[in-house]
């Protein structure tokens, strides 16, 4: 896992496409990955993606290779980036969730994210965007 930059921008649109029915061109995240803010990283089977204002920061994506799910590399990608996000100084950390998109929930529950808001029929103008929020550092499961 390594960090991403603009040289991963087909890697990323790659893994991207697999994960999301609205592709990401390689030049709309090469612009992400040149914003003041944006950190992510990558590896062959996944990525994270991230941008950081202050002590405030957005997950803009987190994806996984559908052969590659349950292994654990969404959760070692999340924890990567939430322990470099800490390191940087953010405190707070938002994200916007599908309120069908079961694992990616179960996936931020585990590291302590809860819901803070709700955007109505905001994907496609049918299902629910969750808006859930963590603060760092994380607490420790017992
Ligand atoms: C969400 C996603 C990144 C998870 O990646 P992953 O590598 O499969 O996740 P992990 O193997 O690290 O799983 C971590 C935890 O998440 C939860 N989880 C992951 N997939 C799940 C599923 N299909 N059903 C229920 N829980 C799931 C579990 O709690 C799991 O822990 P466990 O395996 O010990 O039970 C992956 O499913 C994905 O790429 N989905 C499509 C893109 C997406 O929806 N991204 C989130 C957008 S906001």
């Amino acid at each position: 896992m390594l960090p991403l930059t603009n040289k991963d921008s087909a890697l990323a649109a790659e893994l991207y496409a697999l994960a999301f029915p609205r592709a990401w061109s390689k030049e709309e995240i090469l612009r992400l990955t040149e914003l003041d803010g944006f950190f992510g990283f990558i590896c062959p089977e996944g990525m994270i993606m991230l941008n950081q204002v202050q002590e405030e920061a957005e997950i803009y994506t987190v994806c996984v290779r559908p052969e590659n799910r349950r292994q654990g590399i969404g959760k070692k990608l999340l924890s990567v980036a939430l322990k470099h996000a800490e390191r940087n100084g953010v405190s707070k950390v938002f994200l916007e969730v599908a309120a069908d998109n079961h694992a990616a929930l179960k996936l931020y529950e585990s590291f302590g994210f809860s819901q803070i808001g709700i955007r109505k029929n905001y994907y496609n103008h049918v299902t629910d965007a969750l808006v859930l929020a963590c603060s760092l550092p994380l607490i420790p499961k017992a």
